[in-house]
Parts: structure tokens; C-alpha cells; sequence
């Protein structure tokens, strides 16, 4: 094993983390897909593909170290949000979330000398400036459109680099 034990346990958390983020956007996107601002679903459809890309890179890189990771299940998501910004507003918490988590993983393998995982773990940490400052971007653009929901729709068609790595080709 190249990584070390103290890592497994916390590795495993993380991915069932990334899974429940990407379902939990999912249930975004479909808030918006019914109020049909399909830009907006869009955007969260697209998010939810990258944080399903985030467990995978953490389970190949747990297979690559020697390690076989545990698959978990998806826990109990929200569903219902009182307004776009209520709704954007939590997806802004849950990456706040995701970053903890990222920094306690760096901080263990810091602690541990484990060099492989904080190799690894530095993509994620560039990724939560990224995601952070996304949503946090969206969250302020909903606030200043004032209720006016086609504005950020034109905005979010008009960002692509507000719209995840898939429309900016990363
Ligand atoms: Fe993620
Ligand atoms: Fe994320």
C-alpha cells in the first residue's frame, strides 16, 4: 500500500461525500428543470456529473494505492427549497462543506508525511477555490437580478466558466 492506513477510512467518507454532493445536485437541477429555467438545471446537471467525477478520481486513486474502496449508498437528500437563491444558497453550504473535508484530508496526510495522498488531495484543493467561487458567483448574480429569474438565466448561458468544467472544456 502506498498511502497510508490512516488514510482509508477518512478516503471512504470523502467519496461518500462526492456521490451524496452529486445526487444532491440532481435534486437541484430538477427544482429548476420544473420551474423551467433550463439553464439553471443545466448548470446542475453539469455540477452533479463533476462531483460523480470527484468520487470516481478518489476510487481509482484508492485502487492505484492498493486499496479497495468501500461504494456507499446515497443518503437522504433535500428536495424542497423555499426559493432559487434557498436552493443555490445550499448548494454554496454543501461545497463549504466539501472543503472542510478537503482540508482535514490534507492536514491527515500532512500529519501522517503521506506525500502520495497529498499529491493527490492538491487537485481538490484548487478545485474548492474553483466551486466556491462558482456558486458563490451564482448565489450573488440570483441576489442582484432581484427576482428577475430570466436575467440569470442569461447569465448562466452566457458564463461558461460559471458552468463547470464541462462547458469550459476542462
Ligand atoms: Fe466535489
Ligand atoms: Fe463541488
Amino acid at each position: 500500500m502506498t498511502i497510508n492506513k490512516a488514510m482509508i477510512g477518512p478516503f471512504n467518507e470523502q467519496i461518500k461525500s462526492e456521490f451524496a454532493a452529486s445526487a444532491q445536485y440532481i435534486a437541484i437541477a430538477a427544482y429548476f428543470d420544473e420551474m423551467s429555467l433550463i439553464e439553471l438545471a443545466r448548470f446542475f446537471y453539469r455540477q452533479s456529473e463533476e462531483e460523480r467525477m470527484h468520487a470516481m478520481k478518489f476510487i481509482h486513486f484508492m485502487l492505484e494505492t492498493g486499496d479497495r474502496p468501500t461504494i456507499p449508498g446515497i443518503p437522504e437528500l433535500k428536495n424542497d427549497f423555499s426559493s432559487p437563491a434557498d436552493a443555490v444558497q445550499f448548494a454554496l453550504d454543501q461545497e463549504g462543506t466539501v472543503t472542510d473535508q478537503i482540508n482535514n484530508l490534507v492536514s491527515l496526510s500532512i500529519n501522517h508525511s503521506d506525500h502520495s495522498s497529498n499529491n493527490f488531495l492538491q487537485w481538490f484543493v484548487t478545485e474548492q477555490v474553483e466551486e466556491m467561487d462558482t456558486m458563490n458567483t451564482l448565489l450573488q448574480t440570483i441576489k442582484l437580478a432581484g427576482g428577475n429569474l430570466l436575467l440569470v438565466e442569461e447569465f448562466v448561458r452566457r458564463n461558461p466558466q460559471h458552468a463547470g468544467e464541462a462547458l469550459s472544456g476542462e
